[in-house]
Order: structure tokens, then C-alpha cells, then sequence
């Protein structure tokens, strides 16, 4: 059983799916756990179900984020959305948010929680990427832009960590049971011309060889894990938990 106390923990999107996950298993774990959230009610209801402290904060402002500094021994960049159109027709100003929200915060958060982890000798950067940050989906330009973006990210963190003990590693996940992918059905239907009943089987799990969504819970597995002290050796990698997805 992994043991995080005296650890602090923020987690971006903490309120929700994933994010939410995560923070249970750390505080289960004995950590104290900061949730980051857009959602300031849902972060503080999770707040207060887990004894943790709620941070209502707008990732996509990364203008406010330029000065932040940040007291966190383990840090989750989680928080993320989706958006379903043709390159065509996908909004810059979409497009931009998903980048500033999914690659330049998490960027700003590690440049303001490094300088304390270097410090103490000890740092856990955690980026939930994607399958997506290691390959294509048509219609996902931002998406996938921004999660091999932060692939990349990821691996400089490890690089420049390493010598001060922070390991930085990404997970990658396929389809995960949560309102992220809920809300992408319709969309998802549209575009490829089917009923919305067939998205999950037709166009979610063709790629995987496990046939159902992942569960958050098993994605918060994984984390706590890279989060612990039997991680240490383990950094620049991109955990893939994707049902077989990406063995293709
Ligand atoms: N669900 C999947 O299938 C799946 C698969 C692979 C990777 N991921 C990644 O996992 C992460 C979490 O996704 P999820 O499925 O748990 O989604 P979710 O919608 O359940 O939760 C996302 C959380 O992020 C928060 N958020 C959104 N915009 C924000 C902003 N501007 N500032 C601060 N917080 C904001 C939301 O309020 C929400 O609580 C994302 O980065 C996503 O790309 C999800």
C-alpha cells in the first residue's frame, strides 16, 4: 500500500472523473490534497467529503498563472476537455483554449511547483495525457495537438528534474468512464453518421482489445503509484492504459 503522508498533492480538475479519483486514492493514501478546479462548488463538495482544500481556479487563464508559485510535492495535471469537429470548422478560439488550458498550464504549474520540490529533493509531476498524446483520431486536431505537446513537456520536466529528484511521467489513457466522454457522444455521432446508442462499441473500443471503458478508479491506480517512494527510477515514461489500444 502506498504511503503519501506528510506529502502535498495538488490535482488540476480534481472535481470530476480522473481528476476527482485521484484525489480519493491520495488522501486515502494519507496525503493533503489540493483540488484545482473551474468548478469551485464540485471541488469544494470533494474538498470537504476528503478532508482536502479546494482551489476554484481558471486553468485556461494562463495569464494569471505567469507569477504563481506553488507548495506541491506531488502535482496532477489532469484537468482537460474535448472538443469534436472537423479541421475546418474547429473555432480558433477553441483551438487556443484547449492549448492554453491542456499544454501551457500545465507548463505554468510545473515551472511554479519545481523551484519548492528542488528544495526539498523530491517531486512527483503527474501528466494525464492520452492515448491521444501518442496517436491521431480524426476530427481531435487540439486534442491531440495538445496532448503530444504535452508528451514532450512531460519528458523535459524528467530531463531537468532528474538530478534533483522529480520524476515527471505521463499517463495514457483509451476511453475512461466520465463526463468528458459522455459529453462527446452526440458529436462523435454526428460526424461519423451513427446513432449515437452505437459510439461507445463502434467508434470508442474499435482499437482496444479489451472490449469496455477504463474506470477512473483504475486510472488513479496508476497514479498513486508513480506518486509513491517505488517510483523513483521511473521518469520520462508514458504509461499506456488503453485496453491494447496502441499494441496496434
Ligand atoms: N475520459 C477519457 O476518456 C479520457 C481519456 C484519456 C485522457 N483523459 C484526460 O483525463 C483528464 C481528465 O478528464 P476526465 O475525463 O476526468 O474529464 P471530466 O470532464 O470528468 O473532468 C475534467 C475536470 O476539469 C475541470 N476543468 C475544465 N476546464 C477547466 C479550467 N479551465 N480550469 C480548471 N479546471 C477545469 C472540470 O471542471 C472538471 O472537473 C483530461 O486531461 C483528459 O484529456 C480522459
Amino acid at each position: 500500500m502506498t504511503d503519501l503522508t506528510g506529502r502535498r498533492a495538488v490535482v488540476t480538475g480534481g472535481a470530476s472523473g480522473i481528476g476527482e479519483a485521484c484525489v480519493r486514492a491520495f488522501a486515502a493514501a494519507g496525503a493533503q490534497v489540493v483540488i484545482a478546479d473551474l468548478n469551485g462548488e464540485a471541488a469544494q463538495r470533494v474538498a470537504d467529503e476528503v478532508g482536502g482544500e479546494a482551489w476554484q481556479v481558471d486553468l485556461g487563464d494562463t495569464a494569471a498563472l505567469a507569477t504563481l508559485s506553488l507548495e506541491a510535492d506531488i502535482l496532477v495535471n489532469n484537468a482537460g476537455i474535448q472538443h469534436v469537429r472537423p479541421i475546418e470548422e474547429f473555432e480558433p478560439e477553441r483551438f487556443a483554449l484547449i492549448l492554453r488550458l491542456m499544454l501551457e498550464s500545465p507548463f505554468l504549474l510545473i515551472r511554479a511547483a519545481l523551484p519548492g520540490m528542488y528544495e526539498r529533493g523530491f517531486g512527483r509531476v503527474i501528466n494525464v495525457s492520452s492515448v491521444h498524446g501518442l496517436r491521431a483520431s480524426p476530427f481531435k486536431s487540439a486534442y491531440v495537438a495538445a496532448k503530444h505537446g504535452l508528451e514532450g513537456l512531460s519528458k523535459v520536466t524528467a530531463l531537468e528534474g532528474g538530478p534533483h529528484g522529480v520524476t515527471s511521467n505521463c499517463i495514457n489513457p483509451g476511453y475512461v468512464r466520465t463526463p468528458l466522454v459522455e459529453k462527446q457522444i452526440a458529436d462523435q455521432a454526428r460526424l461519423h453518421e451513427i446513432p449515437e446508442s452505437e459510439v461507445v462499441a463502434k467508434i470508442m473500443l474499435t482499437e482496444s482489445a479489451v472490449k469496455r471503458l477504463v474506470e477512473p478508479a483504475e486510472v488513479a491506480s496508476l497514479a498513486l503509484w508513480l506518486a509513491g517512494p517505488d517510483s523513483g527510477m521511473v521518469t520520462g515514461a508514458s504509461y499506456t492504459m488503453d485496453g491494447g489500444w496502441s499494441a496496434r
